[in-house]
């Protein structure tokens, strides 16, 4: 056995996975065992293409007659980065590929989450290992710390928190810095590429206003084009196969922490975190809550259901924001469909993105503790009580969908596809046997086994004795954090 860690900087990494030898010496790329795109999504794929197309010239129109104001002069010039198709390797893939507003900024191909989960990256054959994060209120995360009160993890980004936060004082901002070289994600083969890709669009100018003159003045090698529209490869190529200068090597990190702080300004600003679902109303005594929705409420809050102890409705001094930061391990099973399991070989670019196949196994907070990525030394020693925790997702937004029939994928893995299953999988599982996946009466009156048995939590969740009534007022209830309501009167 041998172990590989995954270095990249994105979103299947920092596993410590052990591979057979026998797994690295496959050669043969049998095409029918490749990770697809399921036809039926190429027809949403492209719809959410051309309306990522459609923001983008919009949001441009906008920095032409932008205002004087230099905060909002860096929210849009961080908008019109989230949606630039052009800075990814194939100039296919924006970060909102992944994550747009009629979704609550998480996946908005129904299809997708119906089945893959996770999404394809600017090499379309490529997926990583989870479900895209909603990031509605990411920017209130705290950079990861250890709270000794709570005696706890507290903050980052990311289903396991590796995006910590500590070199740029922001986890949103470090966040940012992951996709664009992720080779599943964007795919560009070098940070500076990120640069020099922006260097060609037309908000050039616009950053050089915020920034100075100095951010694009790189000399770039001759091949800089080519490099950049070759896919890449870590951790297995050269991280940084763009052979600058020292000083254009600096300027570039500059300027790529720049790009990252614009965007998480963009995520921060209140357009994505407007605080306007029908629960802030209810709570500023501007609207009422139907008598399901307020069962739904009081049960959430309930120490029948402990939902609010992680989930957090707020408390002296604290937002509204539906998690605490902090991780647990629900006790969910693997998703088998995630095309991840089958990227085992070679691409077309010799790129290998789960080299255990199906032996993968997805280790969460405990995987970046134990891995290279962790920061601190300290936190190594946790590592084993934090396999298979998962950072508390916030609630808000959780049911906001562009019409009812548009399926969204619940949890890190995407298993659960419903707010009546996941809340029905908090309360019976524990409560109902253990079956297959696939098996008849999977969801509804048995659950295949746990991911990660050894830290379930198993004080507050598992079987909680909800009547399926019950169920459903705590479901009426999630939908009320919906954001865009219109009060009454209005
Ligand atoms: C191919 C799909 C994809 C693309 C493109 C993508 N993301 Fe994500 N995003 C994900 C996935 C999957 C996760 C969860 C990853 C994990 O936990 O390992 C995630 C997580 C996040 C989070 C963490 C939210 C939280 O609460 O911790 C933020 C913020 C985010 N993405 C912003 C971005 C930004 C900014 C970009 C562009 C620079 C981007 N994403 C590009 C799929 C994507
Ligand atoms: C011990 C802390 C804890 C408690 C108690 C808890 N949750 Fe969660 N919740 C989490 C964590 C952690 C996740 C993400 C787990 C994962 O992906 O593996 C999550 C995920 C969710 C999701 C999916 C969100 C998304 O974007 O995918 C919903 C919905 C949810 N919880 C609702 C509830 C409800 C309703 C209750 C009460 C019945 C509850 N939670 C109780 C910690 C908790």
């Amino acid at each position: 056995m041998k172990i590989r860690y995954v270095l990249v900087a994105g979103t299947a990494m920092i596993v410590a996975i052990a591979v057979a030898a026998a797994l690295r010496s496959v050669k043969a790329d049998d095409p029918s065992n490749r990770a697809r795109i399921p036809a039926a999504a190429q027809k949403e794929i492209k719809s959410v293409e051309r309306e990522i197309d459609r923001i983008e010239a919009e949001t441009l129109n906008q920095a032409r007659s932008a205002t004087s104001d230099r905060f909002q002069q860096i929210i849009l010039l961080g908008k019109l980065i989230f949606y630039d198709q052009q800075l990814s390797v194939n100039r296919n893939e924006s970060c909102s590929f992944c994550h747009m507003p009629e979704t609550g900024f998480s996946g908005p191909v129904s299809t997708l989450n119906q089945t893959t989960v996770a999404y394809p990256g600017s090499v379309r054959t490529r997926f990583n290992a989870r479900n895209p994060q909603s990031h509605t209120y990411a920017s209130f995360a705290p950079v990861l710390h250890y709270n000794a009160e709570q005696g706890d993890l507290v903050g980052g980004q990311f289903w396991d928190m590796r995006a910590t936060g500590l070199r740029l004082d922001s986890a949103l901002a470090e966040q940012a810095q992951g996709p664009p070289v992720d080779p599943a994600e964007m795919g560009l083969s070098d940070p500076a590429c990120m640069v020099y890709r922006m260097s060609q669009r037309p908000y050039r100018s616009m950053a050089e206003r915020l920034w100075g003159a100095q951010a694009f003045a790189i000399h770039w090698p001759a091949n800089a084009k080519e490099v950049c529209d070759r896919p890449g490869m870590a951790p297995d190529g050269d991280p940084m196969p763009l052979r600058l200068a020292d000083v254009d090597r600096g300027i570039a990190q500059t300027t790529f922490d720049q790009i990252a702080e614009a965007i998480a300004a963009f995520e921060g600003s209140p357009a994505v975190n407007p605080f306007s679902a029908k629960y802030d109303y209810v709570i500023a005594g501007k609207a009422a809550f139907t008598a399901e929705e307020q069962a739904g409420y009081d049960l959430f809050r309930s120490k029948t259901t402990h939902c609010n102890e992680c989930h957090r409705d707020g408390g002296p001094g604290e937002e509204p924001l539906f998690t605490d930061f902090t991780a647990s391990n629900l006790g969910l099973p693997p998703n088998p469909a995630l095309p991840f399991y089958k990227e085992n070989t070679p691409d077309q670019f010799g790129f290998t993105a789960n080299p255990a196949g199906l032996k993968f196994i997805d280790q969460g907070v405990g995987g970046f503790l134990a891995g290279p990525q962790n920061p601190n030394r300290e936190w190594a020693a946790m590592a084993k009580s934090f396999i298979g925790k998962y950072k508390t997702p916030t609630l808000r937004d959780v049911d906001k969908r562009p019409r009812p029939e548009f399926v969204k994928a619940y949890m890190h893995n995407g298993y659960l596809k419903s707010l009546k299953e996941v809340v029905h999988f908090y309360n019976t599982r524990d409560a109902l046997p253990t079956c297959k996946p696939g098996d008849r009466g999977e969801k509804v009156t048995c659950w295949p086994a746990p991911e990660n048995p050894e830290t379930i939590n198993r004080k507050q969740l598992g079987d909680l004795k909800l009547s399926d009534k019950q169920e459903d007022q705590l479901v009426a209830f999630l939908k009320t954090l919906t954001d865009g309501y219109s009060p009454p009167g209005k």
